[in-house]
C-alpha cells in the first residue's frame, strides 16, 4: 500500500482538528443562544405582565374597567405576543365574579400558579411555530403605587390573578440558525484557508528543500563533494545537510581505505597464484629431471599448449589454467621405478604397461586438490595419452569425452617428442611431423587441433628453437 504524503497526513489531521473545533463552537453557541434567548423571552413575559397589571390597576382606579379590552387588545398586538389572557384568581372571582370567559383559568397549569404564587414557564421549541408560555401571578400588595388592598378585600400577598401569555420564538430560532450557518460557513472558509496556507508552507519549507537536498546529496556523493548547509532556510534541513556532510566524509574515507585493502588483497592473491604456478612448474621440472626428459620439454609443452588454447579461443580462465597446469602432465612418472623410467632401451610389454600407469598415478596425486590449477593438472595428467579414436590409455576415452586440456597437451607432448632428438632417435623434420599429424587427425588427435597445428606449425617450430 503506497504511503501517504506529508500533505495528505497534514490535511487529514487539520480537517479533523478544525471540524471538532467548529462542531464544539456550534454546540456551545446553540446552547448559549438558546439559554440567553429563553432568559430574554421570560423577562419579556414578566415585563409585559407587569405592564398589564399596572394598566388594569389604573383602569380600576379610574373606574373604567369596562374599557380594559381596548388596552388588552393593544398589548396583544405587540410583536411576538401570540396570545394573552388575564385570569381572575379565586379571591377576585369571589369579590367581583368570574368575569368574562377568557378571564377564567383554562387548565391545571394556570390554576397551579394560584396555589404556589410562583411563575410557570412552558417551552414549546419543537412546534412549527415555537413559543414560550408564561403564567405570571400577580400578588396583592399595599406597598408602592399599586395598593391592591385598597380595592381587593384580601390579605397581603394573596394571589389575585395571573397573566397567561405566549411569546413567539420563531425570530430567535431563525436567528440562531443563521448564526450556526454563519459559523459553519466560516469554519469551511477557515479550513480551506488553513489547507491552502499549509500546502504552501509544506511546499516551501519541506517538499522543495527535500527535493533539492536529495538531488544535491546525490551529486555531492558522486563528485565526492559536500552540501552547503547555508542554502537551506530551515534549521532542520541545515542540520540534515551538516549530518550528510559528516556521513559523506566518513563514507569517502572508508571507500579509500577499502580500495587500499582491496588492492592489497588483489596483490596478495596474485602472489599466491604466482607462487602456485611456480610451484606447479617446479614440480614439472623435478619430474623432468628425474625422467631425464629432453631439456626444457616441460617449458615447451606449456608454450605449445598456451598457443593452441589461445588459437582455439578458450576463455581467459581456461587459457590460464592449461598454461599453468600442463607442466604436470607427466608428474605421475615420479611413481614409476627407475629401472623402467630410465631404461635406455625399448620397454618390454610388461614394462610398458607399468609405464602407462604414470597417467593414473599423476591423477591420483592431484585429484583431491580444491585448487582449479591442480584440478586441471589432474585431468591433464590422466588424459594426455588418450586418443581421439578411443585407442589411447588409461580409460580409452573417445572424441570429446577427452577433456580439451587433455587433447591439447596430447598434441603438444607428441610434437615435442618428435621434434626433439634423443639418443635413440633423430629429430623429425617439420614436414614429416606435418605428414604424421595429418595422418593421425581423427585417429590420435582431435581434427580441430590438427588444423590449428597446421596453421601454426611455424610457431611450434619457433617455440622449440627458442627453448631448446
Ligand atoms: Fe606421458
Ligand atoms: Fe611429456
Amino acid at each position: 500500500m503506497p504511503k501517504k504524503s506529508v500533505k495528505a497526513i497534514t490535511v487529514r489531521s487539520l480537517i479533523n482538528f478544525v471540524l471538532v473545533g467548529a462542531l464544539a463552537i456550534m454546540v456551545i453557541t446553540a446552547v448559549g443562544f438558546r439559554w440567553v434567548s429563553h432568559m430574554i423571552i421570560k423577562d419579556k413575559a414578566i415585563d409585559i405582565s407587569k405592564v398589564v397589571i399596572a394598566g388594569l390597576t389604573s383602569h380600576m382606579k379610574a373606574g373604567i374597567m369596562d374599557s380594559r379590552d381596548y388596552f388588552l387588545s393593544e398589548i396583544l398586538s405587540l410583536e411576538e405576543v401570540r396570545s394573552m389572557r388575564v385570569i381572575r384568581g379565586p379571591y377576585v372571582a369571589a369579590q367581583f365574579g368570574y368575569g368574562k370567559e377568557q378571564e377564567q383559568a383554562q387548565d391545571a397549569l394556570a390554576t397551579s400558579v394560584f396555589a404556589t404564587g410562583e411563575p410557570r414557564f412552558i417551552e414549546r421549541e419543537l412546534a412549527k411555530q415555537p413559543y414560550i408560555r408564561a403564567i405570571i401571578p400577580y400578588v396583592a400588595t399595599s406597598k408602592g403605587s399599586l395598593n391592591c388592598i385598597m380595592c381587593h378585600i384580601v390579605p397581603e400577598n394573596t394571589v389575585l390573578g395571573a397573566v397567561d401569555i405566549e411569546i413567539d420564538l420563531t425570530a430567535y430560532r431563525n436567528l440562531a440558525l443563521k448564526i450556526i450557518a454563519a459559523i459553519l460557513f466560516l469554519s469551511v472558509v477557515f479550513i480551506a484557508l488553513i489547507i491552502i496556507n499549509t500546502f504552501g508552507t509544506i511546499d516551501k519549507y519541506i517538499a522543495q528543500p527535500l527535493g533539492s537536498l536529495i538531488s544535491n546529496a546525490r551529486e555531492a556523493y558522486i563528485h565526492k563533494d559536500n552540501l552547503n548547509p547555508e542554502a537551506y532556510e530551515s534549521a532542520e534541513f541545515e542540520t540534515v545537510a551538516k549530518e550528510f556532510n559528516l556521513l559523506n566524509t566518513e563514507i569517502l574515507a572508508n571507500q579509500e581505505e577499502l580500495k587500499l585493502m582491496n588492492r592489497q588483497l588483489i596483490n596478495l592473491n596474485d602472489e599466491i597464484e604466482d607462487t602456485l604456478r611456480e610451484t606447479v612448474f617446479t614440480m614439472g621440472i623435478i619430474e623432468e629431471k628425474r625422467s631425464k626428459e629432453t631439456r626444457n620439454h616441460t617449458l615447451r609443452v606449456t608454450k605449445y599448449s598456451n598457443l593452441m588454447a589461445t588459437a582455439l579461443e578458450l576463455s581467459v580462465k581456461d587459457i590460464d589454467l592449461i598454461t599453468s597446469a600442463s607442466p604436470l602432465h607427466d608428474v605421475g612418472k615420479i611413481g614409476i621405478p627407475d629401472a623402467i623410467l630410465l631404461k635406455p632401451g625399448k620397454l618390454t610389454a610388461e614394462e610398458y604397461e607399468i609405464m602407462k600407469n604414470h597417467t593414473e598415478i599423476g591423477h591420483a596425486m592431484l585429484e583431491h586438490s580444491q585448487r582449479d590449477i591442480l584440478k586441471a593438472a589432474a585431468i591433464i595428467a590422466q588424459q594426455h595419452h588418450e586418443k581421439w579414436d578411443g585407442s589411447g590409455y588409461p580409460q580409452g576415452l573417445k572424441g570429446e569425452e577427452i577433456h580439451i586440456f587433455g587433447r591439447i597437451v596430447a598434441v603438444a607432448d607428441v610434437f615435442d617428442a618428435l621434434v626433439s632428438s634423443r639418443v635413440y632417435k633423430q629429430s623429425w623434420s617439420t614436414e614429416d611431423i606435418i605428414e604424421c599429424f595429418k595422418k593421425e587427425s581423427g585417429r590420435h588427435f582431435d581434427p580441430a587441433l590438427v588444423e590449428i597445428f597446421l596453421t601454426y606449425s611455424n610457431k611450434f617450430k619457433e617455440i622449440y628453437e627458442n627453448n631448446k
